[in-house]
């Protein structure tokens, strides 16, 4: 049985775009359908995105966001939550109901560099005034605090003396597309699962050590996730 999949999005919606892509490449052999789109902003890119695949799109009120999110997720069948570049706080009840199926991908190594206010531009704009030689992406299970839950997979990118917060961010997404669409996929398969005890059963652990040098090219990143994660 294909595990239905809600994406909750605030921005352009190329994470989105990416697991799509992903899943419907896997054909027949897809573990998941992406059912639903969700917003707290109208005008975002990712409702577009995702009416043009034909999805169930909401632009949530106060009241869908808040105490009738659940119900919303239960209304499409949802069997896993995918935050992508979602700004709002996900209330609690959700984050309860959904423990070990609701995760999140943050454009830099957690813990640091990560918490209230670390969004979009900020993050790298931190992560260049800090001076850090090294950031990437970071994909976890999402509990009550921001950007707080068990990692499950990351990815490190160089950060060069030139970057800007856009040139890092750029680099950082590249690795966030290809890492996060075989993350959800394994989730979906039931390969990576959350247990008990608060610990990632299944993950990606480990990167592989000739794919762990930074080369400045994505292509070599992305090169490495595939060969790690599939
Ligand atoms: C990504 O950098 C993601 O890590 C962060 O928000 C951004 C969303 O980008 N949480 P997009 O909307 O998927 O293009």
């Amino acid at each position: 049985m294909r595990k239905q999949i809600a994406v909750l999005a605030s921005g352009g919606g190329s994470n989105l775009q990416s697991i799509v892509q992903h899943l419907a490449s896997l054909g027949t052999g897809s573990p998941a359908d992406v059912v639903l789109v969700a917003s707290d902003r109208p005008d975002a890119g990712a409702l577009q995105r995702g009416r043009g695949h034909g999805m169930h799109v909401v632009a949530m009120d106060r009241e869908q966001r808040t105490s009738g999110m659940l119900a919303l997720l239960a209304r499409h069948a949802v069997d896993l939550v995918v935050l992508a570049g979602y700004l709002r706080f996900v209330p609690v009840e959700v984050t309860r109901s959904y423990r070990g199926r609701l995760v999140n991908i943050h454009p830099a190594l957690l813990p640091a560099f990560g918490g209230t206010g670390m969004y979009g531009h900020h993050v790298h704009e931190a992560v260049l005034a800090r001076g850090a030689r090294v950031s990437g992406a970071t994909v976890h299970f999402v509990d009550e605090e921001y950007d707080h839950g068990p990692i499950i997979a990351q990815w490190p990118v160089p950060v060069f003396a030139h970057d800007t917060a856009s040139t890092l961010a750029h680099r950082v997404l590249e690795v966030e597309h290809a890492l996060y669409p075989r993350v959800i996929q394994q989730l979906a398969e039931g390969v990576i699962s959350l247990g008990a005890d608060g610990h990632v059963h299944g993950a990606p652990a480990h990167l592989a050590p000739s794919y762990f040098a930074l080369r400045p090219d994505p292509g070599a990143a992305v090169e490495g996730i595939r060969a790690v994660l599939g």
